[in-house]
This record gives structure tokens, sequence and C-alpha cells, in this order.
């Protein structure tokens, strides 16, 4: 009896631990059908999640050597030349103060254009579009639309995209003829007359600065010294202009102003002689012939 409970007991017993391992073994074949693909998915998505990531990886990497591969390249057609050269002269008076005469930037203004990844991606309609609306909201220094030219026509722009491929793949550009600072139309021959009084000596020197401050200045201070939102200050009705002889502006003009300078209210910096290392101390005096044209009726017009 004992024996026989004993032994069903043992029975029960064995086929007890008999089922429990059973279930252990189903439990965790289920486990294994649910948990297999669960790790497989997960192992899956970790593995789109690096893909995605790599794939951004590369992508950006690419982007970044797109001006690398451009020049590595087969050289594309040489460029026509009249675009060219005419896309040079905008530039020498529209981009020359923020990207440097050589276009490869200035510090705290421009960005290098000739190495510029960003110029090599684009397409030309793309580079075109670019140029219309500028980087407005970039910082430290946005780049305005046209770069600050609202004036520039369609066929300067797109002389413009032509002249930036040749700076970035100079096997394509062709020889360009000397370049020549514009003379002062004939509108801003008459208009220095008139503020001149009909002084003819000072009127030369007004339009001369006209004109040199319309290819140097206008980008950052706007035509007629409006000034440009996010950019130079106005320059017309301008007390600092009003409160300092041509020396002292002369002695300005060619230091500039750093952002870490004290004095500076936009913390832009603006750059000794506007940028534009060509300046003669006679050219900036013209500049500030005309901007004394500029400080309304109580200016104190001459030089
Ligand atoms: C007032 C200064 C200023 C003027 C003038 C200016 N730019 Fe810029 N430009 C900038 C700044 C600043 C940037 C970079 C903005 C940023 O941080 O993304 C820039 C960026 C660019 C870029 C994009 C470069 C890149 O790699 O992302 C191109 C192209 C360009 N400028 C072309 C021109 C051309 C052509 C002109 C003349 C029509 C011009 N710029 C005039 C300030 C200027
Ligand atoms: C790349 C942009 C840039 C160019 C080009 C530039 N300036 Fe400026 N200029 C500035 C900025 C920015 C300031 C204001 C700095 C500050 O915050 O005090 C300034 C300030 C001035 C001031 C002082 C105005 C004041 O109220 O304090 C004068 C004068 C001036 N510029 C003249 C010129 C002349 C003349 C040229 C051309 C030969 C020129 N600038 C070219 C950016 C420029």
């Amino acid at each position: 009896m004992s024996t026989a409970r004993t032994h069903s007991t043992q029975s029960a017993a064995g086929n007890a631990g008999h089922d429990g391992y059973r279930e252990t073994l189903v439990a965790a074949m289920f486990s294994g059908l649910i948990l297999v693909p669960a790790l497989g998915l997960g192992a899956l998505v970790m593995y789109n999640d690096w893909r995605a990531k790599e794939d951004i990886r590369i992508a950006a990497y690419e982007a970044s050597q797109a001006h690398e591969r451009l020049i590595a390249g087969p050289a594309g057609p040489s460029l026509p030349v009249q675009l060219a050269a005419h896309g040079r002269d905008v530039f020498m008076s529209a981009c020359v103060a923020c990207h440097g005469a050589d276009a490869k930037g200035v510090q705290g203004l421009g960005k290098t254009l000739v190495e510029s990844d960003f110029v090599a991606r684009q397409s030309d309609d793309e580079l075109h579009h670019f140029l219309v609306v500028g980087r407005p909201n970039a910082t430290p220094i946005g780049m305005p639309p046209k770069g600050g030219r609202p004036d520039l026509t369609e066929n300067d722009l797109a002389a413009l995209v032509v002249y930036m491929r040749g700076l970035q793949d100079p096997r394509r550009m062709p020889e360009l003829p000397a370049w020549a600072a514009a003379a002062p139309s004939a509108t801003q021959q008459a208009s220095a007359m008139q503020a001149a009084g009909g002084d003819a000596e000072l009127a030369k020197y007004i339009a001369s600065g006209d004109t040199l401050y319309h290819t140097t200045c206008v980008a950052c201070h706007g035509p007629a010294g409006a000034g440009v939102k996010g950019n130079g200050k106005a320059l017309a009705n301008n007390e600092f202009i009003r409160s300092l002889d041509d020396d002292g502006l002369l002695a300005f003009i060619k230091q500039g102003r750093s952002p870490t300078d004290p004095k500076n209210t936009t913390g832009i910096q603006m750059p000794p002689k506007g940028g534009n290392p060509a300046m003669s101390d006679d050219d900036i005096l013209d500049v500030i012939a005309y901007l004394r044209t500029l400080q309304g009726p109580t200016s104190t017009a001459g030089k």
C-alpha cells in the first residue's frame, strides 16, 4: 500500500517531472517561435537604421567630395569667353567684397566659391536660382539676394554662373581680357556735377567716388548708402560720417571695424578698404567726396 502509494507517488512525480520537461520544451519552442523572429526583426530594424545612417553618411561624404570629383574627372568644354568675361566683371563689382578677388572667400564674410562643393553640386539653373534668393538667414552673416545688387539682370546672373564654373575648374576657363573698373555713367556724371554745384573738378571726384562706391561698398551699404539689412549700415545721413573730417574718414575706411571692436554695433566686419585692397588713398577720398553728397542739406561737401 505504502509501496504502491510510494510508487504511484513516484510515478506521479515521475510523470509530472516528465510533463514539466515537455512543457518547458514546448514553451521554449513557442517562445522561440516568437523570440527568434522578434530578435530577427529587432536586428533588421537595427540594420536598417544603421544602413540609413550609413547612406546619409556616404551621401554627405560624396556631397563633400563634389568639387574634388569635378576636378579629378575629365574637363568639360571650354566656357564661352564673352559670358565668362562679363561674369568676371560683374563678380568684381558685386561679389568681390565678401568673396575676395580670387573668390577664395574673406574671413568673417563670404565663403570660397573656388572649392565650394555646394557650387559643384548645383545645376546651372539651381545656381542661378541660388543667386536670386541668396542665403540671407545664414549665421553669423548671410548672403543677401543677388549679393545685395537688385539691379543685376538675368544675363548678369547667367554670366556669373558661367564664371563660377570657370573658377571651379580652371581647365574650362578661357583666357579673359584684362579687367578694368567701369567708368562713371552719364547719369553719374550729371548728378555729380549737380552735387558739386558746377565745380567740374569736384564733380570728377564725386563721379569717380560714386562708381567706386557702387562697386566696392554697395554690397553691404546698399545703393546710394541706403544700407542692407543684416550687413553694413546706412551711410546716407549718417552721424558718424558727419562727425569726421576727410582725413578721419580716410583713416577709418582704411582700417575698417572688426566685430571685436567695442564700437562695432552689428557684430559684422567692416573690412579694411571695404575688402578691396586695390583702392588707393585717392580712390577712397573720391568715395568720401561721394558720401558727402549723401549727407543731406547740412552736408559739408568737398575734399
Ligand atoms: C555681403 C556679403 C556677400 C556678397 C556681396 C555676396 N555674397 Fe555670396 N555668400 C555670402 C555669405 C556670408 C555666404 C555663406 C552663407 C552661409 O554661411 O551659408 C555666401 C555664399 C555664397 C554661395 C554658396 C557657397 C557655398 O559653398 O555654400 C555662392 C555660390 C555665392 N555666395 C555666390 C555669390 C555671388 C556670385 C555673389 C555676387 C553676385 C555673392 N555671392 C555676393 C556673402 C556674400
Ligand atoms: C563686406 C561688407 C562691407 C563692405 C564691402 C563695406 N562695409 Fe562699411 N561697414 C560694414 C559694416 C558691417 C559696418 C558696421 C560695423 C559696425 O557694426 O559698427 C560698416 C561701417 C561703415 C562705416 C561707419 C558707419 C557708422 O555709422 O558707424 C563707414 C563710414 C563705412 N562702413 C564705409 C564703407 C565704405 C566707404 C566702403 C567701401 C569702400 C565700405 N564701407 C564697404 C560692412 C561693409
